[in-house]
């Protein structure tokens, strides 16, 4: 194919006729646009252009081969054709500058003794979109907060005199081999963290024996995840389910056969929670994947609706039986959040739950899991039906005791998201390998502290949970305390 000229390209530069091109090949998309998930605005920014900046950091790379047509795609572009003039220099602004200081100054990694230290380093190095995206919660992020909060309503009650020279850490999940007894939780976008992507987490995953959960809405395309994994690694995959059933049916088969242990499917989520953060953050990225057939997307909504257009709220109990029937991987229900709803869960044969309220992010004021978790055990045992399904929680887990926690308390294990996704933001592969021994080392300490050898040892003996469910003392409503006047006592006469 001969290489089209820049000029050419410069002409189709409306909704008319809009080409754009990436990694130095000219690509049709003006019948695509009104396809993009992430919004026609973004690529007609680019008409005409070059929009590969734009492009990359999201897009899994195999996005232009999946879905537009072959005679979509012009071939290469001849690069010294380009007028690349008319690309406006990119003011950086003293904030950004700030950054990009802090960026050069960052502690080393060995600095780090915990998730939190990872955190606020994120926190204060990521890009704004990016830690925006990343740290949000819905409404008032009450939820966000009081998930890590709830686990300091919970105290030890520790065993003397046991032999605890021997700490064993394994378990399974699933049917599945576990280093440990938490797991890499699905988080989308990675690529707003760091440009490889979820591949970063594969690699530490495979370093440190822990399994990961590949996310529908991930940067890299499921293949490049799959791909990365190595030996006998364990990967799961977390869906949302698309409205078109045969897309979602593809998309299970094929994680199925590309050797997938089990499906998570995301239930708390028929619609993604309102994240101001992320909205104030005004993304105008480009989306992860293509799944949807709506025209338009509201750029000022933020990152999360933006890409998730697709996602079928009619989702009900009446389709569980169908994936039943269509997968023979395990199933999970992600995202339960009352012990009705786990009663039901064992009753439709599900093989396991997640008590989740989605990192916060979706309905505020809905309980941290690890408090759902007192309830929904009691419930299961109630009915006898303790050992007919596996029980996880996720949600504001930070410290080894947070896991053992959970643990004494009936979960089999715990889901970690955003720590390992500030990990890897700030010191890649490595930041990823450093929080995952941290955890391990936190786990070691004080599994021989409370007096126990091992994951099954573990039982609610060792828990103090009086105060679990105590709501008085709520986290802080910060934007109310901003925004309300501070409320004050008379004052005194200025002079006599
Ligand atoms: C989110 C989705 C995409 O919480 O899981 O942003």
């Amino acid at each position: 194919m001969a290489p089209v000229s820049g000029v050419e390209v410069a002409k189709h530069n409306s909704k008319e006729s809009c080409w754009v091109i990436v990694h130095g090949k000219v690509y049709d998309v003006t019948e695509f646009l009104p396809e993009h998930p992430g919004g026609q605005k973004i690529i007609l920014k680019y008409a005409g252009k070059d929009a590969t900046k734009e492009f990359d950091p999201i897009h899994p790379s195999d996005t232009l081969d999946k879905y537009l047509p072959a005679d979509k795609h012009l071939g290469p572009i001849d690069m010294a054709t380009v007028d690349s003039s008319s690309e406006a220099e990119e003011v950086v602004s003293a904030e950004e500058l700030a950054r990009l200081d802090r960026v050069k100054r960052m502690p080393p990694v060995s600095q780090c003794y915990n998730l939190l230290d990872f955190e606020d380093i994120a926190r204060q190095t990521m890009k704004n979109t990016a830690w925006a995206y990343y740290s949000s919660g819905a409404d008032d992020e009450i939820t966000l907060r009081d998930n890590h909060s709830a686990f300091q309503r919970i105290w030890f009650r520790p065993r003397i005199l046991v032999d605890v020279d021997r700490i064993d850490l394994s378990t399974t999940m699933l049917g599945g081999k576990s280093s440990v007894p938490f797991y890499v939780t699905a988080t989308a976008l990675g690529k707003l963290g760091n440009p490889e992507g979820e591949v970063v987490l594969t690699r530490a995953a495979y370093r440190e024996g822990v399994i990961q959960m590949i996310p529908t809405l991930a940067s890299c395309s499921f293949d490049e995840i799959v791909d990365a994994r190595k030996g006998d690694q364990i990967q799961w995959l977390q869906l949302y389910v698309n409205k078109d059933r045969e897309i979602t049916k593809k998309i299970v088969q094929h994680a199925q056969a590309r050797g997938c242990k089990a499906l998570w499917i995301t239930v708390d989520a028929p619609q993604l929670g309102r994240r101001e953060k992320d909205m104030r953050s005004k993304y105008d990225e480009s989306a992860a994947q293509v799944q949807s057939d709506e025209s338009t997307v509201d750029r000022s909504q933020g990152a999360a609706r933006a890409i998730s257009s697709f996602i079928d709220p009619a989702l009900s109990w009446k389709d569980i039986p169908w994936f039943q029937s269509i997968t023979s991987m395990p199933i999970v229900l992600k995202g339960v959040q009352r012990a009705e709803d786990a009663i039901k869960a064992v009753e439709y044969g599900v093989d396991a739950i997640l008590l989740s309220n989605h990192g916060g992010r979706q309905l505020d004021y809905a309980r941290p899991a690890i408090e759902v978790l007192v309830e929904v055990m009691a419930a299961l045992r109630a009915h006898g039906y303790e050992n007919k399904i596996e029980v996880y929680i996720d949600g504001g887990v930070r410290r080894g005791t947070d896991i053992i926690k959970a643990l004494c308390l009936g979960a089999k294990g715990v889901g970690i998201g955003r720590p390992f996704l500030y990990a890897m933001s700030t010191y890649g592969e490595t930041g990823v390998v450093r929080a995952m021994q941290l955890l391990k080392d936190e786990l070691e300490m004080n599994m021989r502290l409370i007096g126990a050898n091992t994951v099954a040892d573990l039982n609610p003996s060792f828990v103090d949970i009086s105060s679990v469910s105590a709501h008085s003392t709520l986290p802080a409503d910060n934007l109310s305390l901003q925004a309300y006047d501070k409320l004050i006592t008379p004052s005194f006469k200025s002079k006599l």
